[in-house]
Formats: C-alpha cells, sequence, structure tokens
C-alpha cells in the first residue's frame, strides 16, 4: 500500500517533527545533496489555479533529480471524461507520484483509495496540508521551535485555517481562532480534532483585537477563496473588522512575525503596510514550500529512512 499525504488527522505527529526538522536539513544542505529521486517522474493535477505550489512541487522535484507532468483539471475531466477510479488506476502506470489540487476534498479521497502510487493533496476546499506543514518548518526556523508559540488565524476558518489547527496540534503550537460567528469552523472539525488531540489547545474569538494579543505568529488569508469568488462582495462586509493593519498586529507579542499564505488581497484582509512591513516572513515562507514538498517527496517515495536517524 503507498503512503499518503492527504490529511493531517491520519498524519504521525513523530514523523510530521522529523518531516520539518528534514526540510529544515535539506534547505542548509542546498545543492550539496546526492539526486535523492533520480528518474522518479511526479504527477501534478490541478482543478484550481496555481502559483506556489505547481512551480514549487515542479522545482522540488527537478532539484532531486526528477521530472513534473502538469494536466489541467479541465483537460483530464474527473468524473466527466472518466471516472476518478478509471484515472487513478491509470496514471498510477505513468508516474511514480501525484499531487492533486481539487475542488471536492472526496475527489483527493478517492484518488488515495483507488490509485497504486502515493497522492498528496495539493489543496482541497477542506484542507492546504503542505502550506501548513511548510508553515510549521518556517516558525522552527525563525523562532526556533513551534512548541509552545501561540498561532493566531485571523479571518475566515478555511482550508487553510484548518490545515493550520491540525498542524498545530500535532506539533504543540496553541491555535486562535479570530472570525466572524459565521465562519468559524464547523462543529464536526472541531469534534474530530478534540477526538484525535484531546489535550491541544485552540481558541475561538470573535474579536480581533482579543485574538490577536500576545500571539507569537499572526496569520491570514483571503476572506473569499478559489470557488467562492460569487460571495466576495458580501464577504467583505462581514470581515472588514478583521484585516491585519498595523494597529492589529501591535497587539502581537514583540517580535511576532506575520504570514499569509498567498496570493493575497492587498487592502482586503492584510494592509499592504503589514505585508511588507518589518514583521512580515511571506517570502521565507512561500520559499519553504519548496523545501518541505523536497522532504515530502522523499518520505513519501523512500520512506521512514529518507529522513535520517530516528530520535527518540
Ligand atoms: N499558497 C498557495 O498554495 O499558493 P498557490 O495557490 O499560488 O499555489
Ligand atoms: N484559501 C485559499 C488558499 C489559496 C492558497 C483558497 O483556497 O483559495
Amino acid at each position: 500500500m503507498p503512503r499518503h499525504f492527504v490529511d493531517l488527522f491520519e498524519f504521525d505527529p513523530a514523523i510530521a517533527r522529523r518531516l520539518i526538522e528534514h526540510a529544515l536539513a535539506v534547505k542548509t544542505a542546498g545543492s550539496g545533496r546526492p539526486l535523492s529521486l533520480k528518474g522518479r517522474c511526479l504527477g501534478l493535477l490541478f482543478e484550481k489555479p496555481s502559483m506556489r505550489t505547481r512551480v514549487s512541487f515542479e522545482a522540488a522535484i527537478t532539484r532531486l533529480g526528477g521530472s513534473a507532468i502538469f494536466l489541467r483539471g479541465d483537460e483530464v475531466g474527473l468524473g466527466v471524461r472518466e471516472s476518478v477510479a478509471d484515472f487513478a488506476r491509470v496514471i498510477s502506470q505513468y508516474v511514480d507520484i501525484l499531487a492533486v489540487r481539487t475542488f471536492s476534498h472526496k475527489t483527493v479521497e478517492e484518488l488515495a483509495r483507488t490509485a497504486q502510487i502515493p497522492v498528496i493533496n495539493a489543496l482541497s476546499d477542506a484542507s492546504h496540508p503542505c502550506q501548513a506543514m511548510a508553515d510549521m518548518m518556517t516558525i522552527l526556523e525563525l523562532t526556533g521551535e513551534v512548541r509552545g508559540k501561540t498561532l493566531a488565524f485571523v479571518g475566515d476558518g478555511n482550508n487553510v485555517a484548518r490545515s493550520l489547527a491540525v498542524a498545530s496540534a500535532m506539533l504543540g503550537v496553541n491555535f486562535v481562532l479570530a472570525c466572524p460567528p459565521r465562519y468559524a469552523f464547523p462543529s464536526d472539525f472541531l469534534e474530530r480534532r478534540a477526538g484525535r488531540f484531546p489535550d491541544a489547545p485552540i481558541r475561538i474569538e470573535h474579536d480581533p483585537k482579543k485574538g490577536v494579543a500576545g500571539a507569537d505568529v499572526v496569520y491570514t488569508d483571503v476572506w473569499a477563496s478559489m470557488g467562492q469568488e460569487h460571495e466576495a462582495e458580501n464577504r467583505k462586509s462581514h470581515f472588514a473588522k478583521y484585516q491585519v493593519d498595523d494597529a492589529l498586529l501591535g497587539l502581537a507579542s514583540p517580535g511576532a512575525i506575520f504570514l499569509h499564505c498567498l496570493p493575497a488581497k492587498r487592502g482586503e484582509e492584510v494592509s499592504s503596510s503589514v505585508l511588507d512591513g518589518p514583521r512580515s516572513q511571506v517570502v521565507v515562507q512561500a520559499a519553504n514550500r519548496l523545501y518541505f514538498q523536497m522532504a515530502l517527496l522523499e518520505w513519501l517515495l523512500e520512506g521512514d529512512r529518507a529522513l535520517g536517524e530516528i530520535r527518540p
């Protein structure tokens, strides 16, 4: 059975920690490492637009000695031109590993059930695990430790926020969601998180100032995600007081960093002065997608030995 990277709830917290440490080691080693995935081929199937995820995956497999083939969702026509399972069985004959960006999370799950190769969730409506794990690597790199830190996510309880909430639980980060009441996490998500990580702290605040107070990391994302464009105008009024601007960021801890998965809507969820300001680490954050995904590809294709010695 191949390994998959679809849902952080099913991911081992000890492996998560080793993976972010390995990603940092990959970054530090630079070009001095052997080509660990020489001759391997990564398929990329994207039903939604992407810049960072697509390019960082293509760059990651290329740097490791392999190659990538990009497939547009409308050309493949999953569930329209052919069934998800037929696609999964056939693509497994051509490539060694598949990264998929879909609307429905169920599509990624079905691909993982039916493919004979590892499947990576490159963003679904429910989650964005590659982003969240790369962000944990960024916090480790910039602050020296993730455990015990507080991450305040200001805005929509969306795919990125949910994956950050699960990654935080796995790695000992205190998670705060500051959002308008109707945009909080659904109860089934909160119950699943509490069931899997009963001791992991989480706080939902509707006052953004209370949410950000004392945080070590302040994070935001767009108010309307891909597929929700028709709600964008309506959401602007609901989220108006949740913009991360200098005044709000000023309530965080003195050394706090600002993160955003990007792409950003300047003047909506974040002011340009914050995005371009001294606390913003969004470029380092985007760069780390490459290193985390190099580590992830190695782990999925080569197993635990790719992560080096098991720590006690
Ligand atoms: N952060 C992120 O996933 O960006 P893209 O949508 O450009 O891939
Ligand atoms: N929440 C955003 C993230 C984009 C990287 C979306 O799904 O559009």
